[in-house]
């Protein structure tokens, strides 16, 4: 499963084409003409924003011969024009325009010959997803009880209504890695964390001194149905969750939101979540840094890496400048962290395919028990020590695999 390239095909089909799958941000098309261009398994696919205010995605494959509409990462336009014989298309992917169309047959009809769209787009707290799948559940269903902590891990630090951003570009790299160890690793891993013990030694975090990022409070895992794991810290509500010495403006907005997030929310402030993987291949790190994370699978063995970060909206324009350099010192291809877990991954691809270990299972057992908690859903483990999301991950995979 980590190698095979007749297991890889089948996942595209009845993974990736049945899945609901994050293609972007409500902040990354704002405005009537943008666009970005995403991905949906290997499949290039256009995010847009249409003149009745719709995001619409539909495939980057032009219905004449096939070549690309779009070569571009984002931008805004009115159409896209085929470069190879131009034809062109609206912001639904409608076909609008055909050169020296008289001389198509009268059965040649534009409506029939739009660029191909999902099944369904659907958003949920700013993100967008879309599926192929015409009998997939609504979103919400999808996500069923990952949806209140992915609620407040995708909204503004203050737990109210305003929104976040993505901030800057998105950074793409390709890993040489099966797709799954991706999502294994923000869905549910805790004892990988021993891997980033340089980073933890060196100095890359917000605060004084050496560490990575704040400290957590304890943390907990629960994996809600479907294949999604998320993770969830308790932190005591009297202590400021951001404390940022390097910046007063950055420390002082962040300790205002926790202030108003208590009001809010209560004691359930206390029990944010922290990471998640929203199966398939759908990752977030909604702590600092705060981010989105889909491995695009691109063979077995390879996996194109999308880092897209975020911050509040309204946060002070100093806070986004600060939180830029950390998120990328920690995240993305240059981030400390983030290549410690690439040579795990790596790694663990090649090791997974040689071939007196290719017959042999991998344990995934540890298991240290679960009990029920008020704030956090499902059936929830202390973080230390148990491979319960990976395993929930797992088994939706066989599911929907046929196994
Ligand atoms: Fe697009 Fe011919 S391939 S117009």
């Amino acid at each position: 499963m980590f190698h095979d390239q007749e297991i890889y095909e089948q996942e595209l089909e009845l993974i990736f084409r049945k899945s609901w799958l994050l293609v972007g941000h409500e902040s990354q098309i704002p405005n009537v003409g943008d666009f970005f261009l995403s991905r949906m398994g290997e499949d290039q696919v256009i995010l847009s924003r249409s003149k009745d205010g719709k995001a619409n995605v539909f495939l980057n494959t032009c219905r004449h011969k096939g070549m690309r509409v779009c070569r571009y990462d984002e931008g805004n336009t009115k159409l896209f024009y085929c470069p190879y014989h131009a034809w062109s298309y609206d912001l639904n992917g409608d076909l609008k325009g055909v050169p020296e169309s008289e001389n198509y047959p009268e059965s040649f009809n534009k409506k029939e010959w739009g660029l191909i769209k999902v099944a369904k787009v659907a958003s949920f707290r700013g993100t967008i997803w879309a599926t192929w799948n015409e009998e997939a559940p609504s979103l919400e269903d999808y996500l069923g009880d990952a949806k209140e902590g992915l609620w407040y891990g995708l909204g503004p630090w203050d737990g109210g209504d305003g929104e976040v951003e993505v901030y800057g570009g998105v950074q793409k790299w390709n890993i040489p890695c099966n797709w799954k160890f991706v999502s294994e690793n923000s869905g549910g891993d805790p004892l990988h964390n021993i891997s980033h013990m340089s980073t933890d030694l060196s100095k890359i975090g917000p605060r004084e001194g050496v560490g990575r990022r704040d400290p957590f409070g304890e943390l907990f895992l629960t994996a809600t149905g479907n294949g999604h794991g998320l993770i969830f810290e308790k932190v005591p509500l009297a202590k400021p969750r951001e404390h940022y010495q390097l910046s007063k403006i950055t420390s002082e907005y962040f300790e205002d939101c926790w202030r108003r997030r208590i009001d809010r929310l209560g004691e359930k402030a206390g029990s944010p979540m922290v990471l998640a993987n929203i199966f398939p291949n759908a990752g977030f790190h909604t702590q600092q840094p705060r981010v989105f994370l889909m491995a695009h699978p691109n063979g077995p063995r390879s996996c194109q890496a999308w880092r897209m970060f975020f911050v509040d909206k309204d946060a002070p324009q100093e806070a986004k400048d600060f939180l830029r350099p950390y998120y990328i010192s920690y995240s993305g291809p240059g981030g400390m962290t983030e290549q410690d877990d690439m040579e795990n991954w790596n790694y663990a691809s090649e090791g997974a395919r040689v071939r007196a270990a290719k017959d042999a299972p991998f344990s995934y057992v540890a298991d240290s028990g679960s009990f029920k908690d008020p704030f956090i859903p499902g059936n929830v483990s202390k973080w230390w020590m148990t491979e319960r999301n990976n395993v929930a991950f797992y088994h939706a995979w066989a599911d929907r695999m046929g196994y």
